[in-house]
C-alpha cells in the first residue's frame, strides 16, 4: 500500500520525491550503520517519506533520545503518522530545521544527527545550499549528517554539484560502500561537522 502511494506521489511531484521506489530495508541499515543513535540527546529526520529510514531510527534511539521528523508532502505525512503514530512529524521544509528544533525545545547547535532521505540530487543549488546550511547550524559540533545518492543521479551535473557542496561544508565526507538491491542502487555520504 505504501508502495502504490509513493509512486503516486513520485507520479505527481517527481523532483520532490525524488525516488521511484521507497529505500530498501538494505539502505536503511546502510544509513544507520555507525552511528550511537542510542546515546544521542536530539535526532532529526529529514523528508521520511514512507518512512524506510524512520523504522530503523525507531527501533535504534534511547529512552532519552528527542526525535522528530520533518516531511514536505501532506500524502507522505499522512502515511507517517498513520505507520508511527508516536513520531513526532511537522508538515513543514526541512530548510526551516532551526525554527522547527526551536519549537520543540532544542537548542539549535546541540542536534546529535541528521538523518536526510531527502532526493538532493534532484534539487537546484539554491535549496541544496539553503538546506545544508540549515542543517549544519543545528549539528554540534563534530555532529553527524548521514544522506544518501543514487549512482545514476550522480552522474548528472546537480549530484556531483551536491557532492562538493558538501565536502565544502563539512569537516569530513566519506562514502560508503553500494547498496547494488537498491532500487535503484544507492549509496551514503557520511558527514562529520567541524568539532
Ligand atoms: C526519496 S523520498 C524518501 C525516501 C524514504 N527513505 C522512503 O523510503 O520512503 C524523499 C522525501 O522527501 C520529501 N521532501 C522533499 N523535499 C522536502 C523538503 N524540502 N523538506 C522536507 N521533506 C521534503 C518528499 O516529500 C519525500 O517524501
Amino acid at each position: 500500500m505504501t508502495t502504490a502511494r509513493f509512486i503516486r506521489e513520485f507520479m505527481t511531484r517527481p523532483n520532490v520525491v525524488g525516488a521511484v521506489a521507497p529505500s530498501s530495508r538494505g539502505l536503511a541499515r546502510r544509513m544507520l550503520e555507525g552511528l550511537d543513535l542510542g546515546s544521542a540527546k536530539a535526532v532529526v529526520e529529514f523528508g521520511p517519506g514512507t518512512g524506510s529510514f524512520t523504522q530503523e531510527i525507531v527501533r535504534r534511539i534511547g529512552p532519552g533520545t528527542r526525535y522528530f521528523a520533518i516531511e514536505r508532502s501532506p500524502e507522505m505525512a499522512a502515511a507517517i503518522r498513520e505507520r508511527f503514530p508516536r513520531v513526532k512529524l511537522h508538515e513543514d521544509s526541512a530548510g526551516n530545521v532551526e525554527s522547527l528544533c526551536q519549537r520543540e525545545g532544542i537548542e539549535p547547535g546541540s542536534v546529535d544527527c541528521i538523518v536526510s532521505g531527502l532526493p538532493f540530487a534532484a534539487f537546484p543549488d539554491g535549496l541544496q545550499r539553503e538546506i545544508l546550511a540549515a542543517a549544519i547550524r543545528v549539528l554540534k559540533p563534530g555532529g553527524r549528517f548521514v544522506t544518501f545518492a543514487y549512482y545514476i543521479a550522480n552522474l548528472k551535473r546537480a549530484g556531483r554539484n551536491f557532492r562538493r557542496l558538501l565536502e565544502d561544508s563539512f569537516d569530513e565526507v566519506q562514502t560508503s560502500r553500494g547498496v547494488i538491491l537498491n532500487v535503484p542502487p544507492a549509496f551514503v555520504y557520511r558527514c562529520r561537522k567541524a568539532g
